[in-house]
């Protein structure tokens, strides 16, 4: 029997080269995962495929593909995203406060239009691959990355998101400067027994949870496992309940 609250917090990452494997993924795990992540790898090569596959599943799909442009553009996309069936997506929170007002208007006014539901809409604050010395010596802002992070989550609130994408490490600083019901997305997951690859800065899922991860990302821990279903029934196990 699944686990529908811990399946609920699973976001699968599709990250892989055809649409063959990443179909096979979504068969193989749906009864397990309860959003699949498609980043810009697959959305660039695969776009509709995928996603018109996801939907033909009932399974939730998120599109990560990181919005950034002037608010106008921003708006359009979010329409056509949300009219393309997303249940969640995200947005730089650098992109500023108006454009992400204008992002939510536009994802709100698709879904009304559609009869939908309104997608979850997540900002990315700082991307992870962005150190202190990126910061201070490429880009030349003056700030610390994490000060930066806790800022740029308060704006998406502000802005009327409903959260940001963040690691552990940052979950409790952000629900502390933006509140619980502040949802938070959380990568670099490893399972007790898989390999770390180039995720620095890792938890396990359950200390993920137990910290208040709204949603935890999955990806080659599972996607890489000989044996993908018994890994994520291991993932699973892990957590134990909640
Ligand atoms: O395979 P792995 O579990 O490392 O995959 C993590 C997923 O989360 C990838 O799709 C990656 O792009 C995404 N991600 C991340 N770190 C961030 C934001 C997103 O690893 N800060």
């Amino acid at each position: 029997m699944i686990n529908e609250k811990i399946k609920e917090k699973i976001v699968l990452a599709l990250d892989v080269e055809t649409l063959e494997d990443a179909k096979k993924l979504v068969d193989e795990l749906s009864p397990h995962v309860g959003t699949f992540k498609v980043g810009l790898q697959l959305y660039s090569g695969f776009g509709n495929e995928i996603i018109d596959y996801i939907k033909s599943k009932n399974s939730n799909f998120f599109l990560d593909i990181k919005l950034m442009d002037i608010p106008n553009t921003v708006k359009k996309a979010s329409e056509n995203i949300v009219l393309r069936g997303a249940n969640f997506y995200n947005v730089h929170a650098l992109g500023g406060l108006e454009m992400m007002k204008q992002s939510k208007e536009g994802a709100y006014k698709a879904a009304e239009k559609a009869g939908r539901k309104p997608p979850l809409i997540l900002a990315v604050t700082v991307l992870t691959s962005i150190s202190q010395d990126v910061l201070d010596n490429e880009i030349k802002i003056n700030t610390n990355v994490k000060e930066l992070a806790i800022n740029l989550a308060k704006l998406a609130k502000l802005a009327g998101l409903d959260g940001v994408v963040a690691s552990v490490h940052e979950l409790k600083a952000i629900k502390e400067a933006c509140g619980a019901d502040f949802k938070v997305l959380c990568p670099g997951i490893r399972p007790l027994w898989s390999l770390k690859d180039d995720q620095k800065r890792i938890a396990t899922p359950k200390e993920a949870i137990l910290n208040g991860a709204d949603y935890i990302v999955i990806g080659r821990a599972v996607t890489c496992a000989p044996n993908k279903t018994e890994a994520m029934q291991k993932i699973y196990d892990e957590i134990g309940e909640i």
